[in-house]
């Protein structure tokens, strides 16, 4: 997925395209390479953690895939400017703005989306049993706080039935604060782990809040499925 550095040239966004067709042995490179190594035994329901009702908490990618898709992101650099008028989105207007790179804006969203059915879907149905996810995404982006920029995000439910949100770099070490916090339960994740997902409901009993980044830079992938 990453080391594809797709871009928005014609001929790289051929690139992209066949990446769809992996072989099995190139998808096991893949996954060798982005997926952390502890995510198969999550999908199994070992080491998933539930931090606050109805969250889980379990490990998704590698420090390599957290750091190329950061750098990505830093490298295109388009950041939207965090305010409500957004022409990315239907409507132009974006309720709960915050400074963020679209999957779409970097040609990434057909990997993404791969990504997703590979590896969101499954553990989602072993999570949310009876529930079948559609896996369908409009947004998929990637967030930065920054104390001076944007440092938290106000309470609001995302347009999702549920949301991955992934801690892509390391809190105490890149930044400092941050997390999440859900307040019905008047409960916090405020040490997101690097490579790990928090998933959860995305409306009604899941109102939420993005904790202040009080130093440094953090950065998350958030995902918004079957809105
Ligand atoms: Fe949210």
């Amino acid at each position: 997925m990453f080391s594809g550095k797709p871009k928005t040239s014609a001929g790289q966004r051929g690139q992209v395209e066949k990446k769809q067709g992996w072989a099995p042995a190139e998808l096991e490179d893949w996954k060798e390479k982005y997926i952390h190594e502890n995510y198969t035994a999550a999908l199994k329901g070992k080491g998933v953690e539930t931090p606050c009702p109805d969250v889980y908490w379990f490990p998704l990618f590698t420090n390599v895939a957290c750091d190329e898709l950061v750098e990505e992101m830093e490298n295109f650099g388009q950041w939207s400017r965090g305010d409500n008028s957004d022409n990315r989105i239907l409507g132009g207007y974006e309720n709960v703005p915050t400074i963020d790179i679209h999957m779409n804006q970097i040609n990434f969203e057909r990997e993404w989306y791969k990504f997703l059915l590979d590896f969101i879907a499954p553990i989602t149905e072993k999570l949310y049993p009876g529930y079948y996810t559609k896996t369908q995404f409009e947004l998929a982006f990637v967030v930065r706080y920054k104390p001076d920029e944007q440092p938290s995000l106000m309470p609001h439910h995302d347009a999702s039935t549920f949301t991955i949100n992934v801690a892509l770099n390391s809190v105490g070490v890149d930044y400092e604060g941050g997390g999440c916090r859900f307040l019905r339960y008047n409960c916090s994740v405020r040490a997101p782990r690097k490579g790990w997902t928090l998933m959860h409901p995305g409306r009604l009993t899941h109102y939420h809040e993005g904790l202040p980044t009080t130093k440094g830079t953090r950065y998350i992938a958030v995902s918004f499925l079957d809105p």
